[in-house]
Order: structure tokens, then C-alpha cells, then sequence
């Protein structure tokens, strides 16, 4: 299990250290949302601030495009230091085009698909997705109410990829807490993602660790 601390909930004036706060809770990846204002509500940040990440620290960086015309951005985010990206299945006509480019960048590419969006819009893509995220809540803030359908859609998810022996790890994001987390990991999802749970109390490092805890 990889618990991947969202930092839209952290201190973005002291971002270096609220990642290092993280990474010593256990922390394994810095989830990075960057949301432009038309596929999403709200406006966050870009490649600039992948970069600056990027030299504080030596986990993986996953950067969430909740964006429109990703395809223009990709290079941009991979070039900034970006280690996995994910893009939403709703916002991209030539998703495989997008995911084989991304493979050749040397990023590993994500899948991302919103509440109301079906598992079987993934069928063709899945033996080429290096994972596939599952939202939790509606993408555009953090913060929100953890949507408890998500866990059975991690569950059939876990199951299609038994049957067709793919090897993608699920990850969810969206109101994931100390709470819910450990029927997630118990549903087969892989990579946790928190914001709040983890940067909203002003204790990164232990709320991190017992995030981690509660998932044994
Ligand atoms: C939502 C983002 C999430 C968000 C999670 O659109 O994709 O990554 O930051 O925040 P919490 O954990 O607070 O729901
Ligand atoms: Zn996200």
C-alpha cells in the first residue's frame, strides 16, 4: 500500500517542508492536482510548481490532470519531473495515443475515471494504463465527502483485472481518511490519496503514520 499525500491541503508558502513532514510519516508519492478552471471548477497549479517539487524531494511525483487539451501540457509536466501522470478518460478523444505517448516519456501513464463514469469505458485501454485512479469524490476540491459507491467500483475494478491478469494498481482519491482507508485497501486499492486527512490538521508526519497504520 502507497499512501500518496495530496498537496492541494498542504501550506503552499512552505511546500518543501509539508512534503518532508509527509515523506517521514511514510509517505511513498506527492500527489500533485492541477485543475484549470473548465474541465474542473477550480484552478490550482502548474508545471513551475512540479519543477520547485521536484528538487525537494526524491519521491515519485503524480500529477492528477483534471484539464482540458491535456495533450498539450504532458511534455511540460514530464520535462518539469513528473514520475507518473495521470489524465481523465472523460476529458481525452485519443486516450491510447495519449497513454503510449506518455510510456515513451518514460512517465507511467494513469487513468482516471469520475464517479458517474463507467468501469467499461476502460476496457480497451486497461493492458496499457500503469494504473488507474478512481474518483472518490466529484474531481475540483479537496476536502469533500467520501462517496461510498467508490468501493464497490474498486472491488469490480480489482476483479476485471484478476480475470484479464493485468498488473495496474488502483488508486482513490477523494475523501479518503483514517476511517475509510483500510476497506479500500481491503476493496484492492493500491495507492491511497489524502489531502485533508493528511495536511489539514497541522500534523503531516503523524497524521500520515496513522493513515498507514490503519490500513494493517
Ligand atoms: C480532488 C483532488 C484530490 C483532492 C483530495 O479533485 O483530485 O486529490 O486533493 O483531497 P481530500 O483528500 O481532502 O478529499
Ligand atoms: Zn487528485
Amino acid at each position: 500500500m502507497i499512501l500518496a499525500p495530496s498537496i492541494l491541503a498542504a501550506d503552499f508558502g512552505r511546500l518543501a517542508e509539508q512534503i518532508a513532514e509527509a515523506e517521514r510519516g511514510g509517505a511513498g508519492v506527492v500527489h500533485v492536482d492541477v485543475m484549470d478552471g473548465h474541465f474542473v471548477p477550480n484552478l490550482t497549479v502548474g508545471p513551475p510548481v512540479v519543477a520547485s517539487i521536484r528538487k525537494a524531494t526524491s519521491l515519485p511525483i503524480d500529477v492528477h490532470l483534471m484539464i482540458e487539451n491535456a495533450d498539450r501540457y504532458v511534455d511540460a509536466f514530464a520535462d518539469a519531473g513528473a514520475n507518473w501522470i495521470s489524465v481523465h478518460v472523460e476529458a481525452m478523444p485519443h486516450l491510447q495515443r495519449t497513454v503510449s505517448h506518455l510510456r515513451d516519456r518514460g512517465v507511467r501513464p494513469g487513468v482516471v475515471l469520475n464517479p458517474s463514469t463507467p468501469l467499461g469505458t476502460l476496457d480497451e485501454i486497461l493492458p496499457e494504463a500503469g494504473y488507474v485512479l478512481i474518483m472518490s469524490v466529484n474531481p475540483g476540491f479537496g476536502g469533500q465527502r467520501f462517496l461510498p459507491a467508490s468501493l464497490d467500483k474498486i472491488r469490480r475494478l480489482a476483479a476485471i483485472l484478476r480475470e484479464r491478469r493485468i498488473s495496474a494498481p488502483i488508486e482513490v482519491d477523494g475523501g479518503v481518511d483514517v476511517a475509510n482507508a483500510r476497506s479500500l485497501v481491503e476493496a484492492g486499492a493500491e495507492i491511497l490519496v489524502a489531502g485533508s486527512a493528511v495536511f489539514g490538521r497541522g500534523d503531516a508526519e503523524g497524521d500520515a503514520r496513522r493513515l498507514l497504520e490503519a490500513c494493517r
